[in-house]
């Protein structure tokens, strides 16, 4: 008797030693008050991104001299690609040594990967494509613009096309779960890279035209009509211009123009990439996103790269399927806070893949995170960085580093928000609990000689409110001054101010601030070039 309950438990001991790991919630998003949360190892994570050059993940070599300076500036994570053609360089044929060489690079710098998959486009483009696909143009067909002239561009148009796609990123997922499900250093995927329509709005090749003048999909037209009070303005325009239509074909329902082009090649690729995505989360569902080249206002679409995943179409990528977790903006442009209103406006998580990896950078990157509580950002070309360890990038990181347990503990709760000034935007003001906060550049103190120059540094800040009275406020460059919200005739003032670290998740305070440092009492301030936690009581009198 005690022989077999010794082997039923031993048995059992042999099952959880198999599968009780493997059972560890993978990499996901999770909703959080009114904001989403990204949870790694079973706990909220904020990633602190660099994403790399587009061939500097093609060899190890390269890569080596690169692990230092993403760690010197703080990078918690690494967005880099996984190329098709250089993990299926031959048909059914798959290596992925360069694939497990990052892995395992990046666990002993204790760094995560979000791996980019270039699959079918990078950029619009099929450059990546293996070369057993450009090679086979008739059984990859590629787009046509509207002379008939074919490009480097699959067409999302072709099954053959998707199946070999497809049938590479599952591949790639099984891989990725085989040889990383236990430890999850890889945590999140984008699928292809800045889908896009060119040199016209629409393709022309045959498979294009035949289903042009096929009825709308029934999925799309079911997905306007139950979510038509919450279609994006831009696009509900356009279907009522043309009398709400329910039935037809894209022209009868949208109406004839390159418009109408572009929701039509919107709906096939976002139908395409969601299949992909679909194929790989069937084996391993880690989070996964699509990112958009954000398009200049004054071009029209064809002109632009066309259909990708952006604002004004998010409404078809999102009927499109429910396999792509959400939409991200590729900052190479400005107009920072009108592109991520955009992006945010129906209550997606934002995170920002790729940001042109210029100074203002690293203050944007901490405005996303206290404004939209992103999930994370990421500086493209991080390895371009000429001194890591200078870097404010990895200043500003430090500091989310720190803030981390406190800003997910009090996500989506309207306990958040964050500033983005320069010399255009002087000063922003904001409301939180009992107060209303008036963050200035710190310049505006005309207290350093920097201030007399043309163009002042882009500085920003993080606030969150931890109690009725008390509040964390970090970041660079800003100078705070308070007023109560409610009891107006009643002042507010500075009880307590403390310049502090956390170390392991635990306040610790440096220096006491008052005298010159808060300007007796009037303000709160971090000044441009420094980089600061404060924790701060306010408190009112008569
Ligand atoms: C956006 C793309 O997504 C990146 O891969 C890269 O090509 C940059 N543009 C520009 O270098």
């Amino acid at each position: 008797m005690l022989y077999f309950l010794k082997k039923r438990f031993f048995l059992l001991f042999v099952l959880f030693i198999q599968f009780g790991f493997s059972q560890e919630k993978i990499p996901s998003l999770q909703k959080k008050g009114n904001r989403i949360q990204l949870i790694v190892n079973g706990k909220p994570f904020i990633i602190r991104g660099g994403e790399l050059g587009n061939s500097s993940a093609t060899t190890m070599e390269i890569m080596e001299p690169i692990w230092s300076k993403l760690t010197d500036m703080n990078l918690n994570t690494v967005l880099t690609p996984i190329y098709w053609e250089l993990i299926e360089k031959e048909e059914g044929k798959f290596d992925f040594s360069l694939v497990d060489d990052l892995i395992v690079r990046a666990r002993n710098e204790n760094l995560k990967l979000v791996f980019l998959w270039f699959g079918s486009w990078k950029n619009s483009m099929s450059s990546h494509a293996p070369e057993w696909v450009k090679l086979n143009q008739k059984k990859y067909p590629r787009i046509k613009d509207d002379k008939g002239k074919s490009h480097e561009i699959l067409t999302p148009f072709s099954e053959n096309n998707l199946t070999a796609d497809l049938n590479a990123f599952q591949k790639l997922m099984k891989h990725i779960k085989d040889f990383d499900q236990k430890q999850q250093t890889v945590i999140m995927i984008q699928v292809e890279n800045e889908i896009g329509m060119l040199p016209t709005a629409r393709d022309y090749c045959s498979l294009a035209n035949e289903a042009f003048q096929k009825e709308i999909p029934a999925e799309l037209l079911k997905y306007l009509q139950q979510n038509k009070d919450k279609l994006v303005p831009e696009f509900l325009e356009i279907w009522k211009k043309n009398g709400f239509k329910t039935k037809g074909n894209w022209e009868e329902v949208f109406g004839k123009g390159i418009q109408t082009d572009e929701i039509f090649m919107a709906w096939y690729f976002s139908a395409f990439t969601n299949k992909v995505a679909k194929s790989g989360k069937n084996i391993y569902p880690l989070p996964m996103f699509v990112n958009a080249a954000l398009n200049a206002p004054e071009k029209k679409p064809g002109e632009y790269p066309s259909a990708g995943p952006l604002p004004h179409l998010m409404d078809v990528w999102k009927a499109g399927g429910s396999s792509i977790d959400f939409l991200s903006p590729d900052f190479y442009n400005p107009n920072f806070k009108h592109w991520n209103d955009l992006f945010t406006r129906q209550g997606d998580p934002l995170f920002i893949p790729e940001h042109r990896f210029d100074t203002s950078a690293p203050f944007k990157g901490l405005y996303a995170i206290g404004h939209y509580e992103a999930i994370g950002f990421s500086p493209f070309s991080i390895e371009s960085v000429t001194d890591a360890k200078k870097e404010p990038l990895g200043k500003i990181y430090e500091l989310v580093q720190q803030l981390t347990p406190i800003i997910e503990a009090n996500k989506g709760q309207g306990r958040i928000d964050g500033v983005l000034l320069d010399k255009e935007n002087q000063s922003q003001i904001i409301q939180l609990g009992n107060y209303e906060f008036t963050f200035k550049h710190d310049y505006t103190l005309n207290w350093s000689d920097g201030a007399k120059e043309a163009v002042w540094p882009m500085t920003s800040a993080i606030i969150i409110e931890i109690a009725p009275d008390e509040f964390y406020i970090s970041g660079s460059g800003i100078v705070v001054t308070f007023k109560l919200l409610k009891n107006k005739e009643l002042n507010a003032g500075i009880l307590k101010t403390d310049q502090g670290i956390f170390e392991n998740g635990v306040w610790k305070t440096i220096r006491h601030f008052n005298g010159d440092q808060t300007h007796q009492g009037r303000h709160v301030r971090i000044a441009v070039d420094d980089y600061e936690i404060q924790k701060v009581k306010l408190y009112s009198y008569e």
